[in-house]
Formats: structure tokens, C-alpha cells, sequence
């Protein structure tokens, strides 16, 4: 009798807001929207590997090992745990975080081709150790996406700052979030992350670090105690945000259009084009006012009320 395709293990990763203002490469939370993979054995079939997408950019998505997640997946098992394939296996994997939307999307591809690399190697895992692959791709996951603060969060869940440290580690800490719910306004524009770095200035002068360094501190405290007037105070930057803002049509326009609808704060996600305003009420309202603020200049944009994931990355076997 043909052998059936058996599930192997379901990955699911949250959404990332890296930056917050002033925490610039450095500070991240995770928000309730999801990437889902699941990894599968394929008695029969021909190639080593198929990669099928569903959900966002789907059509996009190569269904061969040039895919980023089976191609992070083949050479972490097999380049650096030097191992093996068990035999041809399907990857599935359903998308809703748009691409290139500043919501850590190629985070989760990096996160999944790890995680499944790593639980390929593993034969010992089970329901109550398969959590314990989060922290173990961790600097592997850094190392590969080059983003920590979008790949701990991920991984992690809530508010989480990472650094590198003085001896090359990574070091990520979760730190309190009272904050639950954000809005995320994603415009229709493409703002690919290596542009939106490359406009920035290679230096910058020393009253605009300690600017940031100020700012960053007062942005954890008002994060952590949900305190929205200081956020207001705090969430500002002069590394990158002077720099992105006026390079997303629209951008400046939404964030106006957001404080004026009642947001305490707002900053780029990531490095954007999708903006994150933070407010205690009407949501439904700021929402509506930021992709307002895109289409006064013609740029469509689609506004999500997102919750914080307390817990980051879901795994499963079978
Ligand atoms: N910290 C990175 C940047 C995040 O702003 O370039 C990329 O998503």
C-alpha cells in the first residue's frame, strides 16, 4: 500500500513592529497576525522538496528549494547540523502579513525553515519540549535575517529589546508591555528594507544619539506602565524616522490625520511604509483617519486594529 504524507510538525509566527521610534534596530513587539507553515513528509514525490503558498503573495512564492524557507531549511540541516533529509517533504505555507510591509513577513520565513531544520534534527522532541526550539534557533535566526528586532519579538512575543553585546552574542530580553492594542495602517507602496536603510545617513551627530538614547528609555517606561501621554512625549527619533517618513508618499499626512484623530503616538513600523499609532480609545476611528491620510495624496493604504502576542511563535507536532 502507498505510504500516506504525514504531518511532521505546524509553525505559526506572529507579526513584528521593530524600532518602536527611538529603539532603532533594537526594540520590537509582536502583533496578532499570522504566518503558517506546515511541514510534511511526500512519500513519492519526485523532488526533495515542493513549497505550496496560500495567502498573501502566494502567486509570488517559488514552489521549489529557491523558496527562502526551504532554502534556510535545507542548509541549516544540512550545512550547519550535518544532517540529512528524511525523504522528499511539503512545506504549506499560509500567509496573511503582507511583503515588505515593515511587519517582519521574511522574519517568519527565517523562523520557520529554522525551526523545521532543527526539529528534523531532533528525534527527542515532544509536546512539552518543542517550545524550547524558539530560544535554540534564536541566533541562528539573527544571524540569517540580520533583523533581531524583528526575529526575537517573533520568536519571543510581546515587547523585546535585543542587542548585540560586546562579545558578538545576542541578547534578547522581553521586557512589560501594558499596552494591548494598536492601530497598523499599511499603505499600497513598495519600500523594500534595503532602500529604506539606504537613505539614511552613515553618521550622525552626537545631540541626536542622546536624543534617541533619552527617548528609547522613556519609551520602554511608557510601554511597560501603559502610560499613552508620556509614549506621546517619548515616541521619537532622529536615526531614521526623518529620514523614511518624507520617502513614503503619504506617510506624513496618515500620522497627522492619526494624532488629530486622537493617537497619542505614532512611528514607522519597522522601516515602514506601515505606520503604528498607539491610543486607549477609538481605534475604529484612527484607523479610518490614517488610510484617509494616505488617499488625501492618492496613495491607497488599509488600516488593521492588531493585538500584542504575549507568548510569540506557536509550534506543534503533527
Ligand atoms: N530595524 C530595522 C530597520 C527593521 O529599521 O531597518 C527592519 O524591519
Amino acid at each position: 500500500m502507498k505510504e500516506a504524507p504525514k504531518k511532521l510538525l505546524s509553525v505559526r509566527v506572529p507579526a513584528t513592529s521593530a524600532n518602536l521610534g527611538s529603539g532603532f534596530d533594537c526594540m520590537g513587539i509582536a502583533l496578532n497576525l499570522w504566518n503558517e507553515f506546515e511541514l510534511w513528509t511526500a512519500p513519492g514525490q519526485e523532488d526533495s522538496i515542493l513549497v505550496e503558498s496560500f495567502g498573501e503573495a502566494a502567486e509570488r512564492m517559488p514552489r521549489d528549494r529557491s523558496n527562502a524557507i526551504a532554502r534556510i531549511l535545507f542548509e541549516e540541516l544540512e550545512e550547519s547540523l550535518g544532517r540529512e533529509a528524511p525523504g522528499p517533504l511539503r512545506i504549506v505555507s499560509r500567509c496573511s502579513l503582507p511583503c515588505g510591509s515593515g511587519l517582519g513577513s521574511s522574519s517568519t520565513a527565517v523562523i520557520a525553515g529554522l525551526i523545521f531544520a532543527h526539529a528534523l534534527g531532533r528525534p527527542d522532541l515532544n509536546a512539552d519540549n518543542i517550545a524550547t526550539l524558539r530560544k535554540a534557533v534564536l541566533n541562528r535566526a539573527v544571524e540569517i535575517e540580520g533583523h533581531g528586532d524583528n526575529v526575537a519579538p517573533a520568536l519571543l512575543g510581546g515587547l523585546v529589546c535585543v542587542i548585540r553585546t560586546q562579545t558578538g552574542r545576542t541578547l534578547a530580553q522581553p521586557l512589560p508591555c501594558a499596552v494591548r492594542k494598536v492601530v497598523v495602517c499599511t499603505p499600497e507602496f513598495h519600500f523594500l528594507t534595503v532602500k529604506a536603510r539606504a537613505v539614511l545617513p552613515p553618521t550622525l551627530p552626537r545631540a541626536d544619539a542622546v536624543f534617541n538614547i533619552g527617548h528609547a528609555v522613556l519609551t520602554v517606561e511608557a510601554l511597560r506602565s501603559g502610560d499613552l501621554r508620556l509614549l506621546g512625549k517619548s515616541l521619537d527619533d532622529r536615526l531614521h524616522e526623518p529620514y523614511r517618513l518624507p520617502a513614503i508618499p503619504g506617510a506624513l499626512d496618515a500620522r497627522e490625520a492619526a494624532l488629530d484623530a486622537g493617537a497619542a503616538a505614532v512611528c514607522l513600523s519597522g522601516a515602514g511604509p506601515s505606520l503604528l499609532a498607539f491610543a486607549d480609545e477609538g481605534h475604529e476611528r484612527i484607523a479610518a483617519a490614517m488610510v484617509a491620510g494616505f488617499a488625501s495624496i492618492g496613495m491607497k493604504a488599509h488600516s488593521r486594529i492588531l493585538e500584542v502576542v504575549a507568548n510569540g511563535t506557536e509550534i506543534s507536532l503533527g
